[in-house]
């Protein structure tokens, strides 16, 4: 598929994880990709893997979500490089290192996870919306399962929570240019935020599908959801969680070592 021939593509979080999968994935399709992050070397790593095409296309620009100074800055090299921009996916976010409100956590630590996965986002798109195509512009946010549903971590879930009406207020402001906003909210997927918990696949059984997702399952989501097949899909929340939400049965049942059709009622 090359869905994104000629097109331009701003990826914050473009250096490690999804959003690098995502940065390989609109590549593939075509797309020239700018690639925005706090960590501009390993980003340059994401960008020297690429095939040669691909890497002759990207462009590294310094981005850090939580100043808006930062933020702007990024947006105008990636439209002072290529004169167009197509599709924004912020990536960039995450759990910061801190207790929930209930066991201690700060005001100061509520703001900054509030800052980074929701005013950050918003920020990103403030800067993008000027510049995007219109009509044809896309908006691709990367929320969590943990903005839909009980998994812990207070501050980071509200925020996450957060870019579902986000999205739906964005997609209203400028549906009437022609352009799209959404999220993907992801489940557990293989990357680094996991190494310091023994990895990814304790959780395994919580999956209906039976395995947590890989970068590409995420990134496969956002290309969707950015490309001219979503033209008529906007401010909509898309989970991609090998089923998680469907439901405590697929865990119940693994965990008990029993039939799926087990239930506790
Ligand atoms: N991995 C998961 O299980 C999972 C599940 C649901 C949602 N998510 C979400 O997916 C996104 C990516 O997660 P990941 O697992 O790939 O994490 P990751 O740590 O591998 O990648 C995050 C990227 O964001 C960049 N970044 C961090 N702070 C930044 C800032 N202030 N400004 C710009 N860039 C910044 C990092 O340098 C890194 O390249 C996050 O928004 C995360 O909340 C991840």
């Amino acid at each position: 598929m090359n869905r994104f021939e000629g097109r331009v593509a701003f990826v914050t979080g473009a250096a490690h994880g999804i959003g690098a999968a995502v940065v390989r994935r609109l590549s593939a399709e075509g797309a020239a990709v700018v690639l925005a992050d706090v960590d501009t070397a390993a980003a340059e790593e994401t960008v020297a893997a690429l095939a040669t095409v691909a890497r002759e296309r990207a462009l590294v620009v310094p981005c850090d979500l939580t100043d808006r100074a930062s933020v702007e800055a990024a947006m105008e090299s990636a439209v002072a490089r290529h004169g167009r921009l197509d599709a924004v996916v912020n990536v960039a976010g995450g759990a910061l290192p801190h207790p929930d409100q209930l066991d201690g956590g700060t005001d100061d630590d509520w703001a900054a996870t509030v800052d980074l996965n929701l005013a950050g986002p918003a920020r990103v798109v403030r800067a993008a919306a000027p510049h995007l195509a219109r009509p044809g512009g896309a908006v691709v946010l990367v929320g969590s399962v943990n903005g839909l549903a009980a998994f812990g971590g207070d501050a980071y879930s509200a925020a996450k929570a957060g870019l579902v009406v986000l999205a739906k207020n964005l997609a209203v402001r400028l549906g009437r240019d022609g352009v799209r906003v959404n999220v993907v909210a992801p489940g557990t997927v293989r990357t680094r935020v996991w190494d310091d918990q023994g990895g990814p696949d304790r959780l395994a059984p919580m999956y209906p599908l039976g395995r947590v997702g890989e970068p590409e399952d995420i990134a496969a989501a956002v290309a969707f959801l950015a490309s001219d097949d979503a033209t008529w899909i906007t401010g909509v929340t898309l989970p991609v969680e090998g089923g998680v939400l469907a439901g405590p049965l697929a865990a119940f049942a693994r965990l008990a070592d029993g039939p799926e059709r087990s239930g506790i009622s």
